[in-house]
């Protein structure tokens, strides 16, 4: 199927983004005692997302997928999780009624702790310090001791990833994630709030359909659908070692499977296609992803999509787009055309966020909520021309109310920002932030299904 593949093949190739160990031995200890532990997730799982993420490729159902930039070991709650959670659901409900298609969730959670950086250093209160790479790497704190990569801090990172998706699995097949229950959420955080008059009334019509679904004889207790929603965990996988030592073989298929969350992509730094990052996930049956900025090139695109989707399935491989709102017209439409040229089927999902990074007036690391916005309706608009379907989007949010992305119906403005600044990594859309984002998707998303 693939050669000479097998889950440790990508140590023969160029590493990018990735630590250097000091002690091989404390290394691999770390990754003999992941080797021996349950994978987090499931081949059947994986291969139910991968239909899932199909029915997206044919233009039957849209995909979100959200949250943290950085998960961290400081900011790990259980009424964190649940928060995201809930917003995540709320953003499927308004989404599902705005494109009158299923929408397909997955979580960038119990996993998502590995980090690229531009730069090797950073310069902190004068002191020059190697970067901070994500908790599973290395401490946040600014000191030298606490910047070097640490093996163990895998070992945490698996635990927290599995209490995570242990309570991730409970809410959402529990009944906590019944459909009347999440409307009702939806309902509260418009209802008599200043600028959302229209969401409200949206979600007005959403009570109407529920209400009539039910006098019809369909509800939560006689439907799982409406009580259960299937949701699914991502990250990117950029720490090899630890995406090694979970690689598991699918005992239905005897092929190999990421067991450390369902979906796992590749980041825009470490798509080299001679690299170790493409090398790895070639070979697993996961879906997988593929973030594309500016410096894509829309003929080694083709390259790495037949490297990675080789047989062309559907629901395979996910191209996420993050150009920024002022390149993406110079960019996806040459890539949508390369990609249609090929015949490639593929999920197109929109990062809105990576390519419109900021340093505000006052030097905070932000995301103006208009380009944000911005992106995705161009990202609308150019699949509309090209006759290709607007997948999905990718966001990075949280359930908190925290104030690291200005603008919105709240309109936080620069001086707001260090009330609230609380993010590991890249500034988060807040609860607020991210329900409006969707009802104002769900606009784009019907409006997208009655004119194709
Ligand atoms: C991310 O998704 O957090 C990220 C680093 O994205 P990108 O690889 O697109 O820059
Ligand atoms: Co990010």
């Amino acid at each position: 199927m693939i050669g000479s593949w097998d889950k440790s093949s990508w140590r023969t190739k160029k590493r990018h983004q990735m630590p250097e160990y000091k002690d091989p031995e404390e290394l691999n200890k770390v990754e003999n005692s992941l080797k021996s532990l349950p994978p987090l997730v499931f081949a059947g799982e994986v291969r139910n997302l991968k239909k899932d993420l199909a029915k997206v490729e044919s233009g039957q159902a849209f995909l979100l997928q959200g949250g943290d930039c950085a998960e961290s070991f400081e900011e790990f709650s259980a009424d964190l999780i649940r928060d995201t959670f809930k917003v995540l659901l709320k953003m499927a409900v308004v989404l599902t009624f705005g494109g009158k298609k299923p929408v397909i969730k997955i979580g960038r959670m119990a996993g998502q702790f590995a980090k690229p950086r531009s730069s090797d250093f950073e310069i902190i209160n004068g002191q020059k310090l190697p970067s901070y790479r994500g908790d599973i790497i290395n401490d946040i704190e600014p000191t030298i001791e606490h910047r070097l990569p640490k093996p163990e801090r895998m070992l945490k990172a698996y635990t927290q990833s599995s209490s995570t998706l242990n309570l991730l699995r409970a809410f959402s097949q529990g009944g906590f994630a019944d459909i009347s229950r999440v409307h009702s959420w939806v309902l509260e955080s418009t209802k008599g709030q200043v600028g959302y008059k229209k969401f409200f009334d949206l979600a007005t019509k959403i009570t109407n359909s529920l209400e009539f679904m039910s006098a019809a004889g369909v509800n939560s207790e006689n439907s799982d659908s409406l009580r259960k929603v299937d949701f699914y965990t991502s990250h990117e996988a950029l720490l090899l070692e630890y995406e090694e030592a979970l690689c598991r073989l699918d005992s239905t298929s005897g092929l190999p499977v990421a067991g450390s969350g369902h979906m796992i992509w590749i980041g825009d730094r470490t798509r080299q296609i001679d690299g170790a990052h493409v090398e790895f996930c070639k070979g697993v049956q996961n879906p997988i992803g593929l973030k594309c900025g500016p410096s894509t090139d829309p003929d080694e695109l083709i390259q790495l999509c037949k490297i990675l989707n080789p047989e062309n399935e559907s629901g395979r491989l996910t191209l996420i787009t993050r150009f920024g709102s002022d390149l993406i017209s110079d960019h996806l439409p040459k890539i949508i055309k390369s990609v249609k040229n090929a015949k490639l089927r593929i999920v197109w999902s929109c990062d809105p966020m990576h390519g419109n990074t900021i340093k505000s007036s006052n030097g905070y690391k932000t995301r103006p909520f208009e380009k944000i916005l911005a992106e995705v309706k161009t990202f609308f608009k150019i699949h509309m021309s090209e006759g290709t379907f607007p997948g999905g989007v990718h966001v990075e949010m949280t359930g908190k109310d925290v104030t690291e992305c200005t603008g919105g119906i709240k309109s936080i403005d620069d001086e707001d920002l260090h009330s609230r600044y609380h993010t590991a990594c890249d500034p988060r859309l807040n609860a607020s932030q991210s329900l409006e984002l969707a009802f104002l998707i769900a606009e784009e998303l019907e409006a997208f299904v009655q004119n194709s």
